[in-house]
């Protein structure tokens, strides 16, 4: 396993978790099949943060556009998410783990929205990990949504619209950006993913499908990250006086 040098990890990793559906075709077994494999790989990535020191972790578990789905296969992701927060609610608070959620939650049944509500109001106070679920999420949803609530808000109150408050509208408030984006399932796109967030976030690509995504994986994908320079716009020089100072 390579090994990862503590002092240069990412704060944040966002995870687009593509290729359940593959898996499960490769596997020849039904989609709903590489759904519950997927959420086996959800327990170990969230595991393998939490020992490496990762602070936030954003998961894409389902976006705006997968409502879309066949019926049958969105009910089988609410129910995975279901057993979920019940099987690991409180382990994760146990261990530290603050749930948070980002996205539409209205859209979800009540039953689901009360267990995540009940979830995230018993994990409040953990500082160890934030574990981030985006749940009928989209990017360009959020942007229109963070804009409604500027204009509605402007009604009562003069707001300088600069790039902090603007964020501070999202859904993310209070996470930092991600600095590293993983996405499996060998597809090299964002498909509506946190797209004011990853402004300077590292993209990481992999061929590996969800299901197959181990801690391995996840090693592979910080030690790319660290090889990086992130110049956030600025030369290499000025970067490397910075460090000095
Ligand atoms: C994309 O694979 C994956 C999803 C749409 C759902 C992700 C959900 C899980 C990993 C399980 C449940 C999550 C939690 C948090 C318990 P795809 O179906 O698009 O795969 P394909 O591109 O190969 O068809």
């Amino acid at each position: 396993m390579k090994k990862i040098n503590s002092s240069n990890l990412p704060q944040h990793i966002a995870i687009i978790m593509d290729g359940n559906g593959r898996w499960a075709q490769r596997h020849t077994i039904g989609r709903i099949r590489g759904h519950k494999k997927g959420a086996q790989a959800v327990r170990a990535t969230v595991r393998a943060c939490l020992e490496i020191g990762i602070k936030y972790l954003t998961l894409f578990a389902f976006s705006m556009e997968n409502w879309n789905r066949p019926g049958e296969e969105v009910q089988a992701l609410m129910s995975l998410l279901e057993e979920y927060l019940d099987k690991e609610k409180d382990k994760l608070h146990k261990q530290g783990i603050k749930l948070t959620s980002i996205g539409e939650l209205d859209l979800l049944e009540t039953r689901v929205k009360d267990k995540i509500r009940r979830a995230k109001e018993l994990t409040k106070s953990n500082t160890k990990m934030t574990l981030n679920i985006a749940l009928s999420y989209g990017g360009r949803d959020e942007i229109i949504h963070a804009v409604k609530n500027i204009i509605q808000d402007s009604k009562e109150k003069k707001i300088d619209i600069n790039k902090q408050t603007f964020s501070s509208y999202l859904y993310t408030d209070n996470i930092p950006d991600p600095d590293l984006l993983i996405r499996t399932g060998g597809e090299y796109r964002i498909s509506n993913f946190l797209l004011w967030q990853i402004a300077y976030t590292e993209l990481y690509f992999t061929k590996v499908l969800w299901p197959d995504f181990t801690k391995e994986q996840l090693i592979k994908a910080i030690d790319s990250y660290q090889r990086r320079e992130r110049r956030f716009g600025m030369t290499g020089e000025q970067i490397k006086v910075n460090k000095i100072i």
